[in-house]
């Protein structure tokens, strides 16, 4: 059994469809917010996981903040951590310490658009099509390599809200395919690459 442990700061819909999910040989075990509102921590005791808030106004740094959650999660022994929502900047030892066995997802079709804002970005910018990146978490910002994408069409009328309600549903689809395959052990991350079933990805993951 692989204990999953899940960073939110927000609703936790995500968090959700990978509890829906039940990956047969995975748990999540817990779930940490730097947020004390978010709903993703309801949802996490609905589901019976431990639920944390640990808040950043208590730490003098970014790394004290990061060395406080790590230290925390590691109680968990975790085999898996999942970035579901979660909206802070990670510490390079906090990144190093999960290397190849944390993943994000990310609302583009990366490498377009990492950063905030990504579905007014792609609106701005007239785009056709839009969507959602899992990817593993590396020191570059949204910049570790791809596992799968889900896209979705940009209509003309849409705004960034109606956007990213088309684009959350991908994500519910597509984030508990990327964990069971962790749990599964069928991807994995070396040199910076990512590889299912030996089988190295290309820039835009699966496809
Ligand atoms: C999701 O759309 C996720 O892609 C995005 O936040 C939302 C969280 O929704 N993540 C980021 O923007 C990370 N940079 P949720 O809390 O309902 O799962």
């Amino acid at each position: 059994m692989k204990n999953i442990v899940v960073l939110i700061s927000g609703s936790g819909s995500n968090l959700q469809a990978i509890f829906e999910a039940q990956i047969p040989n995975a748990k999540v075990v817990a779930v940490f917010s730097n947020k004390k509102e978010a709903y993703g921590l309801e949802r996490a005791k609905q589901f019976g996981a431990a639920a944390h808030f640990l808040d950043p106004k208590s730490f003098e740094s970014r790394e004290a903040f990061d060395d406080e959650l790590m230290k925390q999660i590691d109680e968990y022994q975790p085999d898996i951590i999942v970035l579901a929502g979660y909206m802070r900047i990670l510490s390079k030892a906090f990144v190093l310490h999960y290397l190849g066995k944390m993943v994000n997802i990310h609302p583009s079709l990366l490498p377009k658009y990492p950063g905030l804002h990504t579905h007014q970005r792609a609106i701005d910018a007239s785009d056709k099509e839009h969507g959602t990146s899992v990817h593993f978490v590396t020191e570059e910002l949204d910049g570790g390599p791809v596992v799968l994408q889900a896209k979705v069409p940009v209509f003309e009328d849409d705004n960034a809200d109606i956007l990213a309600s088309r684009v959350l549903t991908q994500e519910h689809g597509i984030y508990p395919i990327v964990v069971k395959w962790l749990a599964d052990e069928r991807l994995t991350m070396k040199n910076r690459k990512a590889y299912l079933d030996g089988l190295e990805l290309g820039t835009h993951g699966y496809a």
